[in-house]
């Protein structure tokens, strides 16, 4: 009897932001769609994908070191090795580089290129190496099969590209201009993914509150809009969003805040440096003063709302003063969290050309203070959650027997365990009082259900 051979397998690794995440889900549902099955934990994969991030230096260059880890590693028994390809944004940013650069790569497939997957492998798999980074006119989203993935908390890429072109930034070049998702094509994807099992979804996007649409009677909405719309749908109990611009904040966005109860109370809002020169430099479209403004509105609608942003230490020119004012930004804000870069020259850019590049020590010291203020506020915005009672959607399973870890309404990671009276599942939103605090998460108990 002939024996059928075994499926290939594949392994998708996925570095960078949340949408590169999306994307790494969906070339998984792509070649699952192909009969490719995943490779199990720890076991050869027939096909890796490497999903990069070209954002800094250090995530670029680390492409290659992969590349040599897989080689050596995931290297099969029999001495062949696994079909490589490297997708994301280091593939469009630098495909030929690293067609010449890693002679392992098969296939080097950019982020608006990926739903092209099947095509490219057939070529590999006949022994061609095969590049593609269009950006077609045609969405991929269009050429995607359906959402098959599961689970309690769901992205959703909504709008991609940018067109801000901040002078230090890569995005606009690797992710192209920004484009929206249509919404009936959004709805569909958010109603699959609520019918299984989804209960929070984050709307994801380059410059997410930069989204419009029309909606199903053909009116021109916003993000505020979609968000109403998805707060429709029962089942669905949470929404997020991420990432927005300063710029792009428009005042239906600042008042559903305040309108809409499934729209968590929290906002990632970069804004990378306190100081309107150093701004200014980057092509900001703010200054410290007018972002300082738009969070007292948001606060003004939803005074419990958890803030975010991002940080850029040692801009091209870049002055002490100019730091210490940043440092000012943050004691203003209170930050609930937040993330923090030194400057990284990438190629293109316009800041990479810049007089007066800050010296790695001097990075490294601004890094470090900027690190401890932000760790300080973090921590005071966990501390003041104690005593707190909140909902948290129960994500997965903690470390001990009958731990659970979910998220609490402000992005907190939150701990509890079952009670005698009360066994959690993956999905329940359940109610707890916040009892400790540390710097990345908090503990809770469960509370008692009200009787019906
Ligand atoms: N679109 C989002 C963020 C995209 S990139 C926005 O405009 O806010 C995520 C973060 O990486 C940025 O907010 C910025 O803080 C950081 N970043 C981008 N380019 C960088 C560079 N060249 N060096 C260091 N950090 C950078
Ligand atoms: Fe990059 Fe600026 Fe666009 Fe954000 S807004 S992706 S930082 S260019
Ligand atoms: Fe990185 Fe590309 Fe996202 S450069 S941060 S993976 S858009």
């Amino acid at each position: 009897m002939p024996s059928t051979p075994p499926p290939q397998t594949y392994r998708v690794k996925s570095f960078g932001c949340q949408m590169n995440v999306y994307d790494g889900e969906r070339m998984a549902e792509l070649l699952a769609d192909q009969g490719l099955v995943p490779a199990a934990e720890g076991a050869d994969a027939d096909l890796v994908v490497l999903n990069t991030c070209h954002i800094r230096e250090k995530a670029a260059e680390k492409v290659y070191s992969d590349i040599g880890r897989i080689v050596k590693d995931w290297g099969r028994k029999d001495g062949s090795s696994p079909l490589i390809a490297v997708a994301g944004c280091v593939a469009q940013a630098e495909g030929e580089e690293i067609m010449a650069r890693a002679p392992a790569v098969r296939m080097v497939v950019g982020p608006q290129a990926y739903h092209r997957l099947p095509g490219m492998l057939a070529e590999a798999r006949a022994g061609k190496r095969v590049t593609d980074t269009d950006m077609p006119a045609a969405t991929k989203f269009d050429a995607l099969p359906g959402r098959r993935r599961s689970g309690p908390a769901a992205f959703l890429t909504v709008q991609e590209g940018c067109d801000k072109f901040c002078t230090y930034c890569v995005v606009p070049y690797t992710r192209g201009a920004e484009t929206s998702r249509p919404f009936g094509a959004l709805i569909d994807e958010a109603a699959r993914l609520v019918a299984s099992g989804a209960r929070e979804i984050t709307l994801l996007g380059q410059n997410v509150n930069a989204w419009t649409g029309e909606d199903g009677r053909g009116r021109a909405i916003g993000l505020d809009g979609l968000i109403r719309e998805l707060a429709g749908f029962a089942d669905l109990r949470r929404i997020r969003y991420t990432t927005s611009h300063p710029g792009d904040m428009t005042d239906g966005l600042i008042a559903a805040h305040g309108e809409i109860a499934k729209l968590m109370p929290f906002l990632h809002l970069p804004v990378q440096s306190g100081n309107d020169r150093v701004l200014g430099a980057m092509n900001r479209s703010h200054t410290a003063e007018s972002y300082l403004r738009l969070l007292d509105r948001v606060r003004a609608v939803r005074p419990d709302i958890a803030l975010s942003g991002d940080f850029i230490v040692g801009f091209p020119g870049e002055t002490d003063a100019e730091f210490e004012d940043t440092l000012k930004l943050i004691d203003r804000v209170g930050y609930a969290q937040a993330f923090s870069f030194k400057y990284s020259p990438r190629p293109g850019t316009p800041a990479a050309a810049m007089e007066g590049q800050i010296p790695a020590a001097v990075m490294d010291e601004r890094l470090r203070r900027l690190q401890e203020a932000l760790g300080r506020d973090q921590l005071a915005f966990n501390r003041a959650s104690l005593g707190k009672r909140c909902a948290v959607l129960v994500e997965r399973r903690g470390r001990h027997a009958g731990q659970w870890l979910g998220k609490s309404p402000w992005l907190q990671s939150v701990h509890f365990t079952d009670e005698p009276w009360s066994k959690a599942a993956i999905g329940d939103i359940v109610e707890v009082e916040l009892t400790a605090a540390g710097p990345n998460s908090l503990h809770a108990r469960l509370l008692q259900p009200a009787p019906a």
